[in-house]
């Protein structure tokens, strides 16, 4: 049955959200503080990035079916994606949830579904959103249901995900989560689970969490390794021939805005309990440091002023999101110790130390550091590298680049988590297949 839906956030989820409900048979009206954000979408046009999104907004504007405005309307749905970033000192930022929730309240009337798709600490349907909304006059799960439906989409498909990902719906209580269930299957074609809303606030936190918790123990079997004198690269390939095992992989941190951030909502809430989490969190925050001081150690027979040459400054390769990346603090920390640096990076700009070609970027460098693992790095040309570079050493954080490629040019190929410096062996080429 259509239904009016007023989406408050108009971003990476919101406005997928939005559009995905006004192409089947709703009437969407986004809300958004940011006022170019509303006056782009009402000319049919967006100012983020995700394939296939355009395209689809814009028919949709085309055909009335949505429409943008700076305030809430009345509506028969409302469903609040707006950001739950961190405080410096690691807690959740709740305050747009609030003043998202605050601006519905004179708008809510008996029958309608509000539903808290923002990734959230336990509790804040019930014990953040519920108190605001009681404003209302009405009943909670009686008058009105509400519930929590957390996001999981991947940037860069967010729009299959939207219909094809399970979902967990959490409600205040079972008519709310079965009211929620019916408007999402309007076009989500998963598995929908219902839940209470807080267990749905937990799981949407843990599977990040748990993410967060494997690349640490991969973190520190790469240091653990670096110490024994192994490849923990090789150890990795080979503990995952087990069939109940599947180590995930090290790197120069963990950035963007979940992983980083959402394993601190559980330690905010159980500090003395989450200890496994918060030293996971540690671990991984701990890894610019020591790839910088790994730099710092290679580097150390050059007097001169020492150049790096940067080869990536996302948080996660062939996307053009900065948010939270490892990079930008190793980068900070060579800076301030006086290297000279050039960075590179196919999918941003305007960034400090920035340079477009790679050759001129190398020219004169004593170490490149792959520091993300973009498609465009896969294919360079270290013949043509090796000739401008001053110094013969590439730090490979992701175990990325050909190592044959590199050596044969007369490079060193020095990859994070393996100690074997001067090897020619490739992992693959270790002898464990036979
Ligand atoms: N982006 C992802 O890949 C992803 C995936 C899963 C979950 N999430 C979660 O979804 C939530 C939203 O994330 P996002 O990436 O869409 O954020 P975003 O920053 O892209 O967009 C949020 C939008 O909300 C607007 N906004 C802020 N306060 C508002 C208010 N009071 N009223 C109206 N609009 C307001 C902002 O102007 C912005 O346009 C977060 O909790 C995030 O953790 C994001």
């Amino acid at each position: 049955m259509e239904k009016n839906i007023c989406v408050v956030g108009l971003g990476y989820i919101g406005l997928p959200t939005s559009a995905m409900f006004a192409s089947h048979g709703h009437k969407v009206i986004g809300v958004d503080v940011n006022k170019k954000v509303v006056e782009e979408l009402n000319k049919g046009n967006i100012i983020i990035e995700e394939p296939g999104l355009g395209e689809l907004v814009e028919s949709v504007v085309k055909e009335g079916n949505l429409k943008a405005q700076i305030t809430p309307i009345e509506s028969d749905v409302f469903i609040i994606a707006v950001p739950t970033p961190i405080t410096d000192d690691k807690r959740a930022d709740l305050s747009y949830v609030k003043k998202a929730t605050e601006s519905i309240v004179k708008f809510i009337k008996e029958g309608d579904i509000v539903i808290l798709e923002s990734t959230s600490p336990t509790g804040t349907t019930e014990e953040v959103m519920l108190p605001i909304l009681n404003r209302s006059g009405l009943v909670a799960g009686k008058d009105y249901f509400l519930g929590h439906s957390p996001e999981r989409v991947l940037p860069g498909q967010i729009l299959q995900e939207l219909i094809n990902n399970n979902r967990i719906i959490g409600g205040v209580n079972k008519v709310s989560a079965e009211a929620i269930k019916d408007l999402y299957s309007s076009f989500v074609k998963g598995e929908m689970y219902l839940t209470t809303a807080t267990t749905a606030e937990m799981c949407k936190m843990m599977e990040n969490t748990f993410r967060d918790v494997n690349i640490a123990l991969a973190n520190e079997l790469a240091k653990i390794c670096e110490k024994v004198g192994i490849n923990a690269w090789e150890v990795i390939e080979l503990c995952n021939k087990h069939p109940r095992v599947s180590l995930h992989q090290p790197g120069p941190g963990v950035g963007g805005h979940c992983l980083a951030v959402d394993p601190w909502f559980i330690v905010e809430r159980v500090p003395d309990i989450a200890n496994i989490i918060k030293l996971s969190r540690e671990t991984n925050d701990s890894m610019p440091q020591y790839v910088f001081n790994r730099i710092g150690e290679l580097l150390s027979y050059e007097k001169r002023r020492r150049k790096v040459t940067v080869l990536g400054i996302t948080y996660k390769p062939n996307i053009d999101d900065m948010r939270e990346s490892p990079i930008t603090e190793i980068i900070d920390k060579l800076d301030k110790s006086d290297y000279e640096l050039a960075i590179v990076d196919p999918y941003v700009s305007g960034f400090r130390h920035e340079e477009r070609d790679i050759l001129k970027a190398c020219t004169g460098s004593d170490l490149v550091l792959l520091a993300v693992n973009h498609n465009q790095f896969k294919e360079l040309n270290f013949k043509e590298i090796s000739e401008v570079m001053r110094g013969n050493l590439i730090f490979d954080t992701r175990n990325f680049l050909n190592n044959e490629d590199i050596i044969n040019s007369g490079l060193a190929h020095i990859v994070l988590g393996n100690s074997k410096r001067k090897s020619t062996l490739s992992y693959n080429e270790v002898a464990i297949t036979q």
